[in-house]
């Protein structure tokens, strides 16, 4: 194959009316000139980190009109919005295992270059650390407070299935998915660079790990903490085996009949 030929149209394509609505041009001269790439595996970090970007701006728009939605009280709006949202999160985490790909080695090589550059400037990722507290004051003040509702009764006291729970538990799925996209992306850092690594500005890895253990939502992971306690001092800590209950049953004289 003509490698010098592709490697152009790749960077320069033929604008076509596809191209120009898209601004394939631009958005094809973002990556580094072929020539540049200090190995077959810069182009793909590159892409990777970029195509995760645009995610984040998709996402941290949608979660501004479904603060919105939330706010005027559609909460079909709101939901649709927040799943949109479900399913980027869920390809950020899937599209980390394309980084696996690349050679520790390579990543070394690659790693020279990256300046003082780390995950954590990321311009989208900041903006979505900001944007839960946000999101949970327009739930309360419009499902909860507006509502004369607490979180236990949206969970237990008064639960019906209804709007302030589903969408109390899409706030939730945001939350987990950020937990797993957190935890994949740990487990690839300890891949490319070993565990216990200290990071381009010097701290531990480690410290992602804090990361991974916060929650958006306390409210709504405390909720399922207090109901477990409380209804296990109804059914108790400790209980017969359901093979022992099973087992009295089927003793002679504790027939069906
Ligand atoms: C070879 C692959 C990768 C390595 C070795 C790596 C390494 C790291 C390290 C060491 C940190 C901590 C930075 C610090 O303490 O200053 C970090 C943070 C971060 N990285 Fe990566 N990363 C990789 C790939 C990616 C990819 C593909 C993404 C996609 C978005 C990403 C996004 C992030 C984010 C958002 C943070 C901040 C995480 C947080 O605060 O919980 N990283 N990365």
């Amino acid at each position: 194959m003509d490698r010098k030929a592709i490697e152009a149209r790749l960077t320069c394509p033929e604008q076509l009316d596809y191209g120009i609505y898209l601004n394939c041009d631009r958005l094809l001269a973002c990556q580094k000139p072929f020539e540049d790439l200090v190995n077959g595996d810069e182009l793909q970090f590159m892409i990777v980190h970029q195509v995760e970007e645009l995610w984040m701006k998709l996402m941290a728009a949608s979660l501004l009109d479904a603060d919105e939605a939330m706010a005027a009280g559609d909460a079909l709006l709101a939901l649709t919005l927040l799943r949109r949202v479900h399913v980027i999160q869920r390809l950020m985490t899937a599209q980390l295992d394309l980084i696996e790909t690349m050679s520790p080695k390579a990543y070394q090589q690659i790693r020279l270059n990256l300046g003082n550059g780390s995950g954590q400037e990321s311009p989208g990722f900041r903006v979505l650390l900001e944007m839960p507290p946000h999101l949970w004051a327009t739930y309360k003040k419009r499902y909860l407070d507006g509502a004369g509702r607490s979180v236990r009764d949206v969970y237990d006291t008064g639960y019906n299935h209804d709007e302030a729970y589903v969408l109390a538990e899409a706030l939730i799925e945001f939350d987990e998915q950020f937990q797993k996209f957190r935890s994949s992306h740990i487990l690839l850092v300890n891949r490319s660079i070993g565990l216990g690594s200290v990071s381009i500005k010097g701290r531990s890895v480690d410290l992602l790990t804090a990361g991974a253990r916060h929650r958006f939502f306390p409210d709504l992971w405390q909720v399922r903490g207090e109901m477990t306690d409380e209804w296990g001092s109804e059914y108790g800590r400790k209980r017969d085996s359901l093979s022992d209950l099973e087992a009295g049953r089927r003793a002679p004289g504790h027939g069906h009949g």
